[in-house]
């Protein structure tokens, strides 16, 4: 009875070292404990920085909610955070017989612990997490950003902001409300760079110029083949830098994605995997490939069952798109501001290219003669609103701002001068008011040489065409009496 009491006591005693001094709860723990049981499958697992402590120091004590917090926002990046007490893990400490004081801290990337990286910076968390960063990737780790979920309404934005990025993108259908992890694996190999045999197409031309060199005794046709040699490698070195990043990775579990995307049935941790080209200017021209293998499958639990197959899909599809194969992006819906942005931009241009109609002074007035510096007035003398709108909308972007005029209107005669109606009129007002002219026919001709600076302004001889001032209306009481005499 007493051994059997004791045999439970002593491990949860253990337990609750750790979970004293990283304040966990219950059985989750943002700082992982690493003991000689799990040591050696979690290191190879992925990296770690690790504090090797004792639960009696002090300094150990200080840092740990430190590391608490760089544990929280590290999580699925590709590394982790962990702590070892050192006493009760002697085969841990064997390895590493340079501590010799708590808490040591040290990046290790390998269960026998070899090559591990002393950490003697400030201890902060985010100097920690930063630190650890900057070891994990410039030690060949690939940083994995956790892959978010997506609802159907955020899709275009997610899209677009890829197509920016110029990235294809790697997306996942699902019906799991939280993406696989494998996902994020996955997105994470396709950052790193393929482990290529290092093979080289120009090998063996290299080799043959290379004999040839030694072989000449001509110093020009020596001069030559070291040009060319030093072209060959700058065009591999070129070929190695040109990787990035492959592709930009998101998932959805919407039942609207599902039924867009054709990816019902997916089975529980497994997903229906597209990779896609996403065109900037208009979503609606992408392209979407579907992984051969959809449904992808995961075993139970969570691992992927054929991740080298997928692997290859993607990185070959991101490397040249099968477009023979591809089928175009459902029809995402666009958000709220998208289209609210769209509408002011098309009431813009709607303002811009129209054609407004001159009746009267204060018409004259708004559409030319006191239009901003920026816009130049354009008349058609005697042409119809219609007449005008293909030039308006051809060449309101370049400052022009179109009207017409009927041809018996008071200074229809003086704005066309000798040039038949139907005529456009291009005005200049300022000190030394002019206008060119053509013929309605002849109108984009005009503008265009004048946007080439070759058509000819004739000033108005005395000054801007007037047009008289309205006449007073008739008191509307009058009218109104008359209409009685008239009943
Ligand atoms: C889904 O199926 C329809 C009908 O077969 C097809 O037109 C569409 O391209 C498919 N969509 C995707 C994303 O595969």
């Amino acid at each position: 009875m007493v051994k059997l009491a004791a045999a439970l006591l002593l491990p949860t005693l253990a337990l609750a070292g750790h979970n004293d001094m990283f304040a966990c709860r219950g059985r989750s723990c943002d700082v992982e404990e690493l003991t000689e049981q799990n040591w050696a499958s979690k290191l190879a697992e992925q990296p770690y920085f690790i504090m090797f402590y004792a639960p009696w120091c002090g300094h150990c004590k200080q840092l740990a909610p430190k590391l608490k917090g760089a544990a929280k926002k590290a999580k699925g990046l590709g590394f982790g955070i962990g702590a070892v007490d050192v006493e009760p893990n002697p085969s841990i400490q064997s390895m590493f017989p340079d501590i010799k004081g708590f808490p040591s801290l040290k990046y290790v990337n390998h269960p026998k612990g070899k090559k591990s990286i002393d950490y003697n910076g400030p201890r902060e968390g985010d100097d920690v997490l930063q630190w650890t960063k900057d070891t994990f990737v410039r030690t060949g780790g690939a940083l994995q950003a956790p892959i978010e979920h997506k609802a159907w309404s955020e899709l275009y934005t997610f899209f677009g902001r890829a197509a920016l990025d110029d990235l294809p993108v790697l997306f996942a259908v699902g019906a799991d409300k939280e993406p696989p992890k494998w996902l994020a694996a996955l997105h994470g190999d396709l950052k790193e760079k393929p482990k290529t045999t290092g093979e080289n197409p120009e090998a063996e031309t290299q080799r043959l110029l290379g004999e040839a060199k030694k072989a000449t005794k001509l110093p020009e046709v020596r001069e030559g083949i070291v040009g060319v040699l030093e072209t060959l490698t700058a065009a591999e070195k070129a070929r190695n830098n040109k990787r990035k990043a492959l592709y930009s990775t998101t998932y959805s579990s919407d039942p609207d994605t599902i039924t867009a995307f054709n990816a019902s049935g997916a089975p529980k941790n497994g997903a229906h995997v597209f990779a896609l080209s996403v065109d900037r200017k208009n979503l609606a021209n992408s392209l979407v490939v579907a992984y051969g293998n959809n449904p992808v499958e995961a075993d139970r639990r969570g691992k992927l069952v054929d991740s080298s197959a997928l692997l290859a899909f993607a990185r070959d599809a991101a490397a040249n798109f099968p477009r023979d194969s591809a089928v175009a992006l459902p029809d995402v819906p666009k958000p709220k501001s998208v289209l609210a942005a769209e509408e002011r931009a098309a009431a813009r241009k709607k303002r811009a290219t129209a054609v407004h109609s001159i009746a009267s002074k204060a018409d004259l007035d708004a559409n030319c003669y006191a239009l901003p510096a920026a816009k130049t007035c354009v008349v058609g003398v005697g042409a119809s609103e219609g007449d005008l709108t293909e030039l308006a909308a051809k060449y309101s972007k370049e400052g022009y701002a179109f009207s017409t005029v009927a041809s018996d209107a008071p200074v229809a005669d003086a704005l066309r001068g000798d040039v038949a109606a139907p005529a456009l009129v291009v005005v200049k007002g300022g000190k030394r008011p002019r206008a060119a002219r053509a013929e309605l026919s002849g109108g984009a001709a005009l503008l265009d040489s004048i946007a080439g600076g070759g058509a000819s302004f004739a000033k108005f001889a005395g000054g801007l065409p007037a047009w008289p001032e309205a006449e007073p209306e008739e008191p509307a009481a009058a009218e109104e009496e008359g209409d009685e005499y008239d009943l």
